[in-house]
């Protein structure tokens, strides 16, 4: 993770939406040598990185969530928040109740917030419906916008993030419906590429979670988890064993879920930004994941309750400074370890020829600086499938 190659007074070819060549700009091809189309030059000043990848987002939700914040700061922890009715449940009586067109615009700035931070490619999650109609209206608000915003959104199913009101006390006939009426529906059309779950003590066990994660895989979707956030589980050796695309969170993971996640293909995505809103002073270990052998991500976990931000530099940030990774390896973390998270590794998180044209300008001189400006919007251009975005 820490061998990036840096190169100095470079140029990019960009063919359609894809990388045509990369190299030394003294190198590149000349008009007409390899392409009958005229070149059009943009001349650019900065450091251009591989279009950062947000692996993981809650993104579609109504109101934020102010009054969890203060309590939270008065010293009530975000279970018993969640426990007292706020938490999770209140985003949920949100977003059924708001009409789609409403969430749609809402999502709609968010997610164009996170671009012009840099994200080019974004995973949405749903799971603030937790009934078949309201996750499918999240669903359809993130298939909308991904035909309309200037970036790849990659939809993540996670109707079982909490049990509902409803099935208090019926946890098995509300996993029931996740599995045998709702994963089937989303599935049919088309309307996720993963399911997620939330994995936890006190929310779904381990149990619980491999049946959904299961009935999710005979029905063709990828698989990820919420895993080991707060208090271990084994959520980690969970999503090893199921040959989960991702175990995201990890700040209570275990030795043994270390070593089954450093010895499969499955990415540790760490949320750094979560643990430091939540006010804790414990963050995953990212460090020994990364000597043991995992593969290493960093996302936003963009939401409302536990990580409202939309800034992808300023959790490379984070990553320097709270998980104590190198410059390189936060970078990789955004880019082609955040792509394999998403499954998306062939063709992006690279400047290389044949990746998806999706770049990112930052208006700096040395690229360590995209980590260090702490909060600074340092994002000056962003590429997406080799258009410019206006977003900004
Ligand atoms: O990733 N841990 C569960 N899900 C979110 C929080 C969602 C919420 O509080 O609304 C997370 O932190
Ligand atoms: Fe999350």
């Amino acid at each position: 993770m820490a061998d990036v190659e840096v190169l100095a007074d470079a140029a990019v070819l960009i063919d359609g939406e894809r990388i045509a060549w990369v190299g030394p700009r003294r190198d590149a091809p000349k008009e007409g040598a390899q392409h009958a189309a005229p070149l059009q030059v943009v001349e650019i000043t900065g450091v251009l990185f591989p279009g950062f990848i947000d692996c993981h987002t809650h993104a579609v939700f109504g109101a934020p969530r102010l009054d969890d914040q203060e309590r939270r700061a008065l010293g009530v922890d975000y279970k018993a928040i969640a426990a007292a009715g706020g938490g999770i449940l209140q985003s949920v009586r949100d977003v059924r109740g708001r009409p789609e067109a409403e969430l749609e615009s809402l999502t709609r700035s968010r997610l164009t917030a996170l671009i012009a931070h840099g994200a080019t490619t974004i995973e949405v999650k749903s799971g603030y419906g937790l009934e078949l109609e309201a996750e499918l209206k999240q669903l359809r608000v993130i298939r909308r916008l991904a035909g309309d915003l200037p970036a790849t959104l990659v939809p993540t199913f996670l109707g079982a993030h909490e049990v509902p009101p409803e099935y208090r006390g019926k946890r098995a006939a509300y996993v029931q419906l996740v599995c045998e009426e709702m994963i089937p529906v989303v599935a049919r059309e088309g309307l996720a590429k993963s399911c997620d779950i939330f994995c936890e003590p006190g929310v779904f066990s381990v149990a619980e979670s491999r049946q959904v994660l299961t009935a999710a895989r005979q029905h063709g979707l990828a698989v990820k988890l919420h895993a080991d956030e707060l208090e271990g589980s084994g959520g980690a050796e969970l999503a090893a064993e199921l040959g989960a695309l991702s175990a995201d969170h990890l700040a209570a993971i275990s030795d043994a879920g270390i070593k089954a996640l450093a010895a499969s293909a499955t990415v540790a995505v760490v949320l750094p930004a979560t643990m430091i809103f939540l006010g804790k002073r414990s963050q995953a270990p990212a460090r020994r994941l990364i000597e043991a052998g995992a593969a290493v991500a960093l996302a936003t976990d963009y939401n409302p309750g536990t990580s409202p931000t939309m800034s992808l530099p300023l959790v490379m940030a984070f990553g320097v400074s709270q998980l104590g990774l190198r410059h390189a390896e936060v970078v990789t973390a955004v880019t082609i370890n955040a792509a394999a998270a998403l499954g998306l590794a062939s063709d992006r998180g690279q400047i290389a020829p044949g990746c998806v044209a999706d770049m990112v300008l930052a208006a700096v001189d040395d690229w360590r600086e995209v980590a260090y400006w702490m909060g600074e919007d340092v994002v000056s251009a962003v590429w997406t499938a080799g258009s410019a975005c206006p977003a900004k």
